[in-house]
């Protein structure tokens, strides 16, 4: 068991890590390239934006410092955790641009070091990235071998934007890939520390907990699209409601209901780009993985969709208030953004679009600069609205009332993704759609019954 830590990169997750493993009693020093970074983690702030980061970093203050220089972090510490960028590539794949310059530096810190010291790669990576891109530089830049000088793990983190200490401190369980036993016992014994919830380790070697890290994100996205195609179903059967038939799919074990409420697409910086990697990873072994493109291709579709299927309801030209742009409530973050592409979509389409976000607008209204106005107010959003559509859970939007949204319309149509506004439905200015409900149960019926009649 060691009480001294180190962690490079100190990003969303990186700064996260920081302030949780400080909070658990860990002495912790954080390394960035970005001065910016270390100067804000050294006052005591948060260097980036997550929900109660700023605060915890200042509270644990004398257990946290940070450096521009890893081999500082590594000689005053017996674990490193790697925390870099691995954007996409231009085929797919995560570029190891970012990890192989921290190893680098870390390989060069080793050099210097005389103890045992376990480096561990948190980023998301595929399938052989550790062992066959990164751990050989390490090698070279410190002149030791892996397994016998230094320790070397795959231990990604399962983590929301939003909820990342909470999350950090409380996983459903730990994936730990090791190089060799010795690695793995000095982390499963930092894990051990930091949990919040006796979370279990799952040790395995580094392939399979890099498989099986992108393998759940993808799986995730599975079932959000499996229960936005039910949406699409319920819509076109009499009385077809996509809460009671998830409900009841949720009921059986095998499945669960989590990621099953049918409403949007998924968006954000993990879940469309791990698809896509884990698919180039398929192509590349000659694994027929097409599953997943389709699962791609069906998320980036559905803007599209959606619109196909609302002009049938929504008047030409008519002025359009989207609601909700980032990926998901309470984030500022844009990154494949369904609530953008909807957007697009409808200006193609040609209706005037104006999007609101509180958090995000200033990141949309560079997005969406050549289709749609955008802003933070929300009055402003809904002022001459005649349509209104709802593409996150924000909580002002559950708490829109009638004479907000129809204050200056004879009516107004509110298009509900979540259909969480049904109380909309009562004022007689309103009409609602909720999106995953039969609107038309007779025109349904008319479809159904010659599939069992001719
Ligand atoms: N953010 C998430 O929701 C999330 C979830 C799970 C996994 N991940 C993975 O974690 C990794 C990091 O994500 P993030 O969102 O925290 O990234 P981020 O962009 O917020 O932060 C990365 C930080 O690393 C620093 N950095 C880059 N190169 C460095 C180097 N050589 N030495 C020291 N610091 C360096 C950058 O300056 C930056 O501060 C990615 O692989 C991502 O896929 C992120």
């Amino acid at each position: 068991m060691t009480e001294n830590v180190s962690i490079i990169g100190l990003g969303k997750l990186g700064a996260s890590m920081v302030a949780g493993m400080a909070s658990r009693g860990l002495n912790v020093i954080g390394v960035d390239i970005n001065r910016n970074a270390v100067d804000a983690v050294n006052a005591g702030r948060a260097p980036v934006q997550e929900t109660g980061l700023d605060e915890m970093i200042g509270q644990h203050r004398e257990r946290i410092r940070a450096t521009l220089d890893t081999t500082e972090a590594v000689l005053q510490s017996d674990i490193s955790f790697v925390i870099v960028p691995t954007p996409s590539d231009e085929r797919g794949a995560f570029t190891l641009q970012y990890a192989s310059y921290a190893f680098k530096a870390l390989g060069q810190a080793l050099k210097k070091k005389d103890g045992y010291h376990v480096i561990v790669l948190t980023s998301t990576v595929l399938p052989g990235a550790t062992r066959h891109g990164l751990l050989p530089i390490l090698e070279k830049e410190s002149g030791k071998v892996c397994g016998r000088d230094f320790g070397l793990c795959y231990n990604p983190e399962f983590i929301a934007l939003g909820s990342v200490i909470r999350d950090f401190l409380n996983p459903d369980f730990y994936l730990l890939g090791q190089f060799d036993e010795r690695s793995g016992d000095l982390l499963e014994s930092v894990h051990n520390k930091v949990s919040e919830n006796a979370a279990p380790v799952k040790r395995m070697t580094i392939e399979n907990a890099e498989l099986a890290k992108i393998a759940v994100n993808s799986y995730v996205t599975m079932k959000i699209s499996f229960a936005n195609m039910l949406s699409e179903f319920c819509e076109n059967i009499p009385g077809g409601d996509v809460d009671v038939v998830s409900d009841a799919l949720g009921m059986d074990k095998r499945i669960g209901r989590k990621y099953l409420t049918g409403g949007f697409g998924f968006g954000g910086p993990c879940f469309p780009r791990d698809n896509v990697a884990l698919n180039f990873m398929g192509n590349s072994l000659d694994v027929d993985s097409r599953l997943l493109a389709e699962n791609d291709d069906y998320n980036r579709n559905l803007a599209k969709r959606y619109v196909a299927r609302l002009q049938r309801d929504l008047p030409k030209g008519a002025n359009v208030a989207v609601l909700g742009l980032a990926y998901k409530a309470h984030s500022h973050v844009i990154e494949e953004s369904p609530g953008i592409l909807l957007c697009k979509a409808l200006s193609e389409a040609g209706y005037r679009v104006i999007g609101h976000d509180n958090l995000a607008a200033p990141y949309a209204e560079t997005a969406l600069k050549m289709s749609s106005l955008v802003t933070d107010s929300l009055e402003e959003a809904l002022k001459d609205a005649q349509v209104v559509l709802i593409t996150t859970n924000d909580p002002d939007y559950l708490a829109l009332t009638a004479d907000q949204v129809a204050r200056d319309q004879d009516s107004v149509t509110i298009v509900d993704f979540w259909r969480t506004l049904g109380h909309l439905a009562e004022d007689s200015r309103v009409r609602y759609l909720p999106m995953g409900r039969c609107l038309d149960d007779a025109g349904a019926a008319e479809k159904l019954e010659p599939l069992w009649t001719s």
